[in-house]
């Protein structure tokens, strides 16, 4: 097993160090290896290297400091635009305006992105994915004049770690608790407690409550991280990106 994939870690800051054009699209290229549905790649990537256009995209991401900080920022798009065309130029109609073209979609391009980031951390760079992408899907739609059919999905950051990689890996929960033997076993409460005894008796948890002013990690979760409010008011974000894009009516 390669060591680089059991310790690699999310990397949040980039030293000034920038990333070769010429490697970039080697790993994009390698990327795009990736399998994906029916072959037809319903995918794009916008690449942003410029630090103005960084600073546009920021917000969208709640300002969080990898967006300015690394030297590449890449947008994994949903994209039935390109096929949708080729198709209507072939004289035929296609039909990929629905919310199984757009799933598979955006399946095809998360596996496109974790295929790049296992490429890059294998060449020693740092990636930190951004899940406020869906968010703020319109606003960032909007800023890289995506067409119909074209959604931002997920946003990785790339860069060389100005962090050194081994001093913050972080726990998992262990096997027994996420794998089913051939049918789903549902969790009793012994079983919800041993799957995280480990992640509630971490000193960093333990703090993270404690700074919350909460009684356990759960509600740290439940009410602070991914607070219901929040979640229903970005699942319609979500949902009105989706129709602009003209994936639903
Ligand atoms: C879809 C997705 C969205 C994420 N969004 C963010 C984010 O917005 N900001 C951030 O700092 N990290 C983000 N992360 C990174 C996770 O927090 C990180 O992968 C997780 O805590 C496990 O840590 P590790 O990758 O260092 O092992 C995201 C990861 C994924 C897969």
């Amino acid at each position: 097993m390669h060591d680089f994939l059991i310790n690699r870690h999310t990397i949040r800051s980039y030293s000034d160090k920038s990333v070769d054009d010429h490697l970039l699209n080697s790993l994009l290229e390698t990327a795009c290896r990736a399998s994906n549905t029916g072959n037809m790649q319903a995918y794009s990537v916008v690449v942003t290297k410029d630090s103005e256009r960084k600073k546009e995209l920021a917000p969208f991401h709640f300002n969080q400091k990898q967006v300015t900080n690394a030297p590449v920022v890449l947008t994994f798009c949903a994209d039935l635009n390109r096929l949708t065309k080729w198709c209507q130029n072939r004289n035929t109609t296609p039909g990929f305006a629905n919310l199984q073209s757009l799933t598979y979609a955006s399946i095809d391009a998360v596996i496109l992105a974790q295929a790049f980031c296992t490429a890059a951390e294998s060449q020693g760079l740092g990636i930190c994915y951004l899940g406020t992408t869906t968010y703020n899907a319109e606003q960032i739609s909007q800023l890289f004049q995506l067409p119909k059919l074209v959604i931002p999905i997920t946003t990785v950051t790339v860069g060389y770690p100005a962090e050194a990689l081994d001093l913050d890996k972080s726990d998992r929960l262990p096997l027994s608790a996420v794998i089913h033997q051939e049918m789903y076993t549902d969790y009793t409460s012994s079983a919800i407690d041993e799957a995280y005894r480990m992640k509630e008796s971490m000193p960093q948890n333990q703090q993270f409550v404690e700074i919350n002013g909460k009684e356990n990690l759960a509600q740290v979760y439940a009410e602070i991280r991914y607070a219901q409010k929040e979640t229903d008011y970005f699942s319609e974000t979500w949902i009105e990106a989706i129709k602009k894009q003209g994936y639903i009516d």
